[in-house]
């Protein structure tokens, strides 16, 4: 995958070259490229110092549109890569923006209008760390090395065909992959030392969630929770399984040290119910998701071998961050997340009857809480929120696998309880989310909010919203009737 520091202005150039993937024919990849030491690296995973400046060219030598979207970056519009702001084919784009995001892992990806789910299936897209202090402390405090026993790890299932190439029709499921694919390799195998280990995980697969636990033979490994989208949590949190949802990251520590030698651990995604029920006839095209490993279905992601002396394990911080809790309380704005005809709708209307426009506007430094109400008869919708982290206030109605893992009141999971810019809202939950909308720009900025299934964003299960000056007049506030403008 290729290290790449984001020190200096660079270029990523997007194009089509063969990569090697699977033995035989090499696959036809999409890529993010840029050069360093006369070597080529292709989706390079992307370091970032917060409060640097990044200074990033994209250089788009693709027969169609793209964009580089910095998914849940703080940044304004013309830097946000959205579809809002496409870059034609044999043209470049500048990206410039301060990052002001605390450490984690975030990444970036293609966003064009209707081409997301291909460009980024075609394999285009990488993660990016932001990284700080605080953190080179908790690596010394830990004796986490990057590289060593620090991996990341992106998570992608695909389909490819005899040929080995990537299988992507429109209006088939085939964007459900048969394959899993950790870093881009297939089956991948990990010889590791027996010591504590972090794992940054990214779920960058179209529309696949897993439910992320490490076994050993039959027995769940447990594992803490650090952090997610935004984050860090406020402290370690034990937990043996986690949902993962498409566009969503997890920071975890594991001890592989407290395992004897000669153990082979493995990365799986536990089985689980889908909850497939968006009303639509199960024909072989639909659902069954033909030649795909059905969601929900327990897979191998990677195998993880461990050799040498065990390492003792440092004791974890107890606390990692200082997060102030919004309160729950009446919803500013309502978003119903519905099927009508096989169109994907929040609140009745689809995102193709009105794509340049803002559906609704909040003035910047206001603080809303927003309540997704998703059908009963519908699908897991990652909903997914350009340039803010949110908090997760409470789920109600949430489906048993859920409630299960609840680990705190108002029936939070552990991964809940971190900032997030994606949350996973299951058929008849209702999830309320807090939101600032401060940010350190001015004049208006249109950004979306969107599921992240990239095919219900290309079908259009997206809007978009403007954030205003602050001292706009009320009555410039445009509503869809998805609730009243905020007056916090
Ligand atoms: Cu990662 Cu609007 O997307
Ligand atoms: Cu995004
Ligand atoms: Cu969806």
């Amino acid at each position: 995958m290729g290290v790449l520091s984001l020190d200096a202005p660079r270029t990523l150039t997007a194009r089509a070259a063969p990569a090697a993937i699977l033995p035989g024919p090499p696959t036809l990849l999409w890529s993010l490229d840029t050069e360093q030491d006369g070597r080529v690296l292709r989706n390079p995973l992307l370091r970032v110092r917060r409060g640097a400046r990044v200074d990033v060219r994209l250089d788009n030598q693709l027969d169609e549109e793209t964009t580089i979207h910095w998914h849940g970056l703080r940044v304004d519009e013309r830097n946000d890569g959205s579809g809002l702001h496409p870059v034609r084919p044999r043209t470049s784009n500048e990206y410039a923006f301060t990052v002001t995001n605390p450490c984690a892992t975030y990444w970036y990806h293609p966003h064009p209008h209707y081409r997301t789910g291909y460009q980024v299936h075609k394999g285009m897209g990488g993660m990016l760390l932001v990284e700080e202090e605080t953190e080179d402390e908790l690596r010394r405090a830990l004796g986490l090395e990057f590289g060593v026993n620090e991996m990341p790890l992106m998570i992608q299932d695909k389909q490819l065909d005899g040929k080995n190439q990537f299988k992507y029709s429109f209006g088939e499921d085939d964007w459900i992959g048969n394959r899993m694919l950790v870093n881009g390799t297939p089956e991948p195998r990990w010889t590791a030392q027996r010591r504590l280990t972090r794992l940054r995980l990214l779920n960058a697969s179209n529309a696949r969630p897993y439910r992320i636990a490490f076994m050993a033979g039959e027995r769940l490994i447990p594992y803490w929770l650090i952090g997610t989208d935004g984050g860090w949590l406020e402290g370690p949190l034990r937990v043996t399984e986690s949902y993962l949802a498409p566009a969503q990251r997890l920071d975890v520590l594991i001890d592989l040290g407290a395992l004897d030698a000669g153990t082979r651990v493995r990365m799986v995604s536990l089985a689980f119910d889908a909850m497939e029920n968006d009303g639509q006839p199960v024909t072989e095209l639909h659902l069954e998701h033909p030649g795909a490993a059905p969601i929900g279905q327990q897979l191998e992601l990677m195998a993880i071998d461990l050799e040498g002396p065990a390492r003792r394990r440092p004791d974890l911080p107890t606390r990692l961050n200082h997060i102030v809790r919004a309160r729950d309380g009446k919803p500013d704005r309502v978003f119903r997340l519905h099927i009508d005809n096989g169109r994907w709708l929040i609140n009745g209307r689809n995102h193709h009857d009105d794509m340049d426009r803002a559906r609704f506007e909040v003035r910047r430094g206001s603080r809303e809480i927003w309540e997704l109400q998703n059908d009963t008869q519908s699908m897991p919708h990652p909903m997914h929120l350009h340039a803010f982290s949110f908090q997760v206030l409470a789920r109600e109605r949430s489906p048993r696998h859920i409630t299960r893992i609840a680990h705190a009141p108002g029936g939070l999971t552990a991964q809940d309880l971190g900032w997030l810019d994606t949350v996973l809202v299951w058929p008849g939950e209702r999830v309320r989310i807090a939101l600032d909308f401060a940010q350190p720009f001015h004049g208006p900025q249109m950004y979306m909010f969107h599921c992240h299934n990239l095919e219900h964003e290309d079908q259009g299960l997206m809007l978009n919203f403007r954030v205003i000056d602050a001292d706009t007049p009320e009555s410039h506030l445009a509503t869809d009737g998805s609730g009243h403008p905020s007056t916090h």
